[in-house]
């Protein structure tokens, strides 16, 4: 008999992944996925802890469900993910109608989770790190993937950022065998797929094993990948500055399937805030990494993430980020309020900065992205660029797809379909989309762009 399983993700593309995953582990059991948690037998909240706020989320949603739960006989409730690494205990003793709670390392034993869950009846916890990686466990994919898939190739993190949680949600880095990485893609493109983000949480930390056993790089991983027929873009994120290597930059240049954006967070533009965060570089690293990126592929985007407000950050140090914001260009960024976060050590530093100062800050820096993007986006407006359709727009004959620099895409083209690459003439520009034409009227597939 068929289950309904309803599954609400926050956070990273990792969780995204992960999602898909735990729900091809259920898909074996009968679990069949819904929109709407009314009704479902099984409703999963796979969480994020990086910021506060991500996380007090997480039990305000947990409240609303308990009504849905009190009103849905046989219901059970599952808390995933990072804040169930981080809380499970104390979601559990909180929310006592919680009924699994299982890590992000461990859900290849949700089916066994559930069957304890609905056994005994009171909740059932696994937050272990297994030795045996749920990787080995993974059944079939139950739904095919969009134009657009999600691959994680390395997990975990051995960095310490002294304001980061994930080293104590995700646990200690891991890459996974080259292999196994090329067979899970070449599934994904045959199920539909003509576009692989690589994950990690250090994506370019990679280092897994080859059929020799020799460790191979990201850079080797991208060329190797790039030789499967019908993939036709790979991207990768997040990279950390620290581990770009030669051979990545090079892959920038030579493998044309590689898409000429790069996310790659810096933090702060302050050497001293670097240094008090612990990210192991300074900005002359990060400066000179960005323009030998721009060198290997003069096109490149950057993207980034900002922290603003770290513990000791002073008016001049927030400074330094605009002044490094303008001198490198974004096409775009995420920027974030610095969130204290309990087990971290920058939580118990010194200094730290009033919210209204880090609202003040975070609003000046963000205004400058903003025109950044927007100057980013201006500047493509009467260029013709491929845009990968992923979804249909809201008009009928309406597609919507990104270009290789990540910009969203609205397009009429009544003769296309999703998953094919299109040269769109960009015509005008909304907030946080383009708006363009079609130019070709044939599907390029396997074009390499
Ligand atoms: N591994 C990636 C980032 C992972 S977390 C890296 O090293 O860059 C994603 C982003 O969340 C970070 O880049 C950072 O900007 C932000 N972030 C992480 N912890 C935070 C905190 N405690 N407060 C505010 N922002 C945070
Ligand atoms: Fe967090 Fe730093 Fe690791 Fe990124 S590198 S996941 S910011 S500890
Ligand atoms: Fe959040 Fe965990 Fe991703 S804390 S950002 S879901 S790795």
């Amino acid at each position: 008999m068929s289950k309904s399983l309803f599954i609400k993700t926050y956070g990273c593309q990792m969780n995204v992944y992960d999602s898909a995953r735990m729900a091809d582990v259920l898909a074996p059991l009968g679990y069949v996925a819904s929109d709407t948690p009314l009704g479902a037998d099984l409703v999963i909240l796979n969480t994020c802890h990086i910021r506060e706020k991500a996380s007090e989320k997480v039990f305000s949603e947990l409240g609303r469900l308990r009504e849905i739960k009190e009103a849905t006989p046989g219901m059970l409730i599952a808390v995933a993910g990072c804040t169930a690494q981080a809380e499970g205990a104390e979601i559990i003793r909180r929310m006592p109608f919680v009924d699994v709670v299982v890590g992000p390392q461990a859900y290849h034993r949700l089916p066994e989770l559930i069957a304890r869950a609905s056994r005994a009846g009171g909740a059932a916890l696994d937050t272990d790190f297994p030795v045996d990686s749920k990787f080995d466990h993974l059944p079939e994919m139950a739904t095919p993937p969009g134009p657009m898939a999600f691959l994680t190739i390395q997990e975990g993190c051995d960095k310490f950022c002294t304001f980061c949680v994930v080293p104590y949600t995700r646990g200690a880095e891991f890459s996974r065998p080259v292999a196994e990485i090329e067979r899970e893609a070449r599934r994904l493109i045959a199920a539909g797929a003509r576009e692989l983000t690589l994950l990690g949480q250090n994506v370019n930390a990679f280092h897994g094993r080859d059929e020799q056993g020799h460790e191979i790089g990201l850079g080797t991983l991208i060329r190797r990948l790039a030789r499967i027929d019908g993939l036709a873009r790979i991207r990768y994120m997040t990279s950390h500055p620290r581990d770009v290597d030669d051979d990545l930059i090079a892959a920038h240049g030579a493998v044309p399937k590689l898409m000429p954006y790069l996310h790659l967070p810096i933090q702060s533009g302050a050497d001293r805030i670097l240094d008090a965060m612990n990210r192991g570089h300074t900005t002359a690293h990060f400066l000179a990494t960005v323009e030998r990126m721009r060198r290997a592929r003069p096109d490149l985007a950057l993207s980034s993430d900002f922290i603003v407000g770290f513990p000791g950050e002073s008016e001049a140090e927030f400074e330094a980020t605009l002044a490094l914001v303008r001198e490198i260009r974004f096409a775009s960024a995420f920027s974030f309020k610095y969130s204290a976060r309990p087990g971290t050590p920058a939580a118990l530093m010194e200094g730290q900065i009033p919210e209204s100062v880090k609202d003040e800050r975070l609003q000046r820096l963000q205004t400058l992205l903003r025109e950044q993007t927007d100057a980013f986006n201006h500047a493509s407006l009467g260029r013709i660029v491929p845009v990968l359709f992923e979804r249909p727009g809201r008009h009928p004959g309406q597609f919507i797809g990104r270009s290789p620099w990540l910009q969203a895409v609205h397009a009429h083209a009544p003769q296309a379909s999703i998953g094919e690459i299109h040269d769109i003439r960009l015509t005008h520009m909304k907030p946080n989309s383009l708006m363009g034409e079609l130019v070709d009227t044939a599907a390029c597939a396997g074009a390499a762009a």
